[in-house]
């Protein structure tokens, strides 16, 4: 009889489960559609990123991008001769361009000697000292120019630490900081050339690292070849290893002497959509860096001097315009 009654009662109770079921189920159809029509209107999406996104607290739908280079600055001084160790006016310009507007956690200074002018004075409490190695050689071939240790120097500190390289005459107008998200950096300098003048990299950036293993056919009466054509050409044959930006960014207004001319005789250019200028002193140099001072600077309107006028801020307050010293070999004058 009991037996009979749970019987009963699980039967009583299947139309009531289905009902139940088939109520909740209608129920939630219902739903389901509303949310089907709203799915085409905007609010839908309006809510979902309400409740959705903003409370993730982590804007989800852009994937943030990692800074891979390190905001250290290298410099490299290789002359061996501790009685020709030139640092001038233009060099403190240079330095002082770069360490105030990229604003480097640290700026190193990677030499055989240091120089002791005045204007070396000046910029060292800016520097980390590192003494550097004397280059004799690369994979056995034989390293004379110093342009070529120069360069096999700069890939092994961007190498070993990452970071930013300047040559000595490079000014910088802007902050590099967007371009301290890729592997390695460089910028065109003419038609088929990436220049080594500038160089941003992460610690063993894969295209670096190559690039020093082509080194193996270095040969050293070759000017450019593996400083300035082989970065070009890797550039083509791996192309997603390397950012490439144009002639603009680093090395415009060009070398000849239109470039030059246009920079330093006249009001022609602006520079102020460029992050550096390559001052290419060792053309330049006689015809016009010899000639510039922080007097010429404030008085005489070259497109040069305009863009660089803002770092003469950085000359200490007791400076005296009349002793300028371009060469700052005698540490007396001021
Ligand atoms: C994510 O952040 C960027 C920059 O702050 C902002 O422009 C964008 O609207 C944000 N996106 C969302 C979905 O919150
Ligand atoms: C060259 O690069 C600069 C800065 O990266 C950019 O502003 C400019 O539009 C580029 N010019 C060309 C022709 O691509
Ligand atoms: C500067 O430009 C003037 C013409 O505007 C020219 O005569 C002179 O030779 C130029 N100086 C240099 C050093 O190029
Ligand atoms: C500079 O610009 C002026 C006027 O725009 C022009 O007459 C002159 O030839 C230009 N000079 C150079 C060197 O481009």
């Amino acid at each position: 009889m009991a037996f009979l009654q749970i019987n009963a009662i699980k039967i009583w109770l299947v139309p009531f489960m289905l009902g139940i079921i088939l109520f909740t189920t209608v129920y939630y159809m219902n739903n389901f559609y509303n949310f089907i029509e709203l799915d085409s209107s905007q609010s839908y999406y309006e809510n979902f990123l309400d409740e959705g996104i903003s409370n993730c607290n982590c804007n989800c739908t852009v994937p943030k991008r990692t800074q891979k280079v390190p905001k250290l600055l290298h410099y490299v001084y290789l002359n061996e001769d501790p009685n020709n160790l030139p640092f001038n006016f233009i060099q403190w310009l240079a330095y002082t361009s770069a360490i105030e507007t990229i604003k480097p956690e640290k700026t190193y200074f990677h030499c055989i000697h240091e120089p002791k002018t005045y204007w070396y004075q000046l910029i060292k409490p800016k520097l980390s000292i590192m003494k550097t190695r004397i280059v004799t050689e690369i994979f056995g071939n034989r390293v004379d120019i110093i342009q070529h240790k120069s360069d096999i120097i700069r890939m092994e500190v961007l190498r070993d630490f990452g970071g930013i390289y300047l040559d000595n005459d490079i000014i910088v107008l802007q902050p590099f900081d967007d371009l301290l998200y890729d592997d390695f950096t460089m910028g065109i300098e003419g038609g088929t050339s990436l220049c080594d003048a500038v160089l941003i990299g992460r610690p063993f950036a894969p295209f670096l690292t190559r690039w020093i293993q082509r080194y193996k056919t270095f040969d050293d009466s070759h000017w450019s070849f593996h400083s300035v054509l082989m970065p070009y050409q890797m550039s083509k044959e791996y192309p997603n290893d390397i950012h490439v930006l144009n002639n603009t960014a680093f090395f415009w207004p060009h070398w000849e002497d239109e470039g030059l001319n246009l920079a330093f005789n006249t009001t022609n250019y602006s520079f102020s959509n460029q992050y550096a200028y390559h001052m290419w002193s060792s053309l330049s140099y006689e015809r016009y860096l010899k000639h510039i001072s922080p007097k010429s600077i404030k008085t005489v309107e070259t497109s040069f001097n305009k863009a660089v006028r803002k770092f003469l801020n950085y000359l200490p307050k007791d400076f005296n315009e009349e002793t300028f010293d371009f060469d700052g070999k005698n540490l007396n004058k001021k």
